[in-house]
């Protein structure tokens, strides 16, 4: 493989977030894994959905490393949070982790601006819009789960969470 044509500083940007693109699908396999444990199929199906989406983010970035010459570079991924004890504060997790990975991809662009690389500053424009999208569907799965106070509304919720989530992309 010929030698990178990525600044050096961007380079490093990139596989970071590559990792914690990945950190992030590992991360939503195992809520998706808590919330069958609890039951809570709804719920299941709408984070093995995310993880595949944050899947899809991670290859992304690997090809657009790929296509510019350079083998991208994975690290080990950190062991994912399991222990929740409520629905609430699985919801807030995935939320948290959103917040965090959009301070990700605004370092990333931040870095290909001062670098003037423009290929990467066109990539990551695409990923600030999707954390738009990842934020606003985050706090409103937490306001939904804070507003179902009761078991049946709970219930209620767990039954059309993917429909309420992510309706637009059925
Ligand atoms: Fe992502
Ligand atoms: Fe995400």
């Amino acid at each position: 493989m010929p030698k990178s044509k990525i600044p050096a500083k961007v380079l490093a940007e990139l596989n970071r977030q590559l990792n914690y693109e990945l950190g992030a699908a590992h991360s939503y396999r195992a809520l998706a894994l808590w919330c069958t444990d609890q039951n809570l199929k709804g719920f299941a199906a709408f984070f093995a959905q995310q993880a595949n989406e944050e899947q899809g983010h991670a290859n992304k970035i690997a090809q657009h490393l790929l296509d510019r010459g350079t083998l991208p570079e994975m690290t080990a991924i950190p062991a994912p949070k399991q222990d929740f004890k409520t629905l609430l504060e699985a919801a807030q997790h995935a939320q948290s982790m959103e917040q965090g990975n959009t301070q990700g991809i605004n370092a990333v662009y931040e870095t290909a601006v001062a670098a003037k690389d423009y290929p990467a500053q066109v990539l990551m424009q695409w990923f600030i819009n999707e954390q738009v999208e990842e934020e606003a569907w985050a706090a409103e799965m937490v306001a939904r789960v804070e507003a179902a106070t009761c078991g049946g509304a709970l219930l209620d919720l767990d039954r059309h969470i993917v429909k309420l989530l992510k309706g637009e992309k059925e």
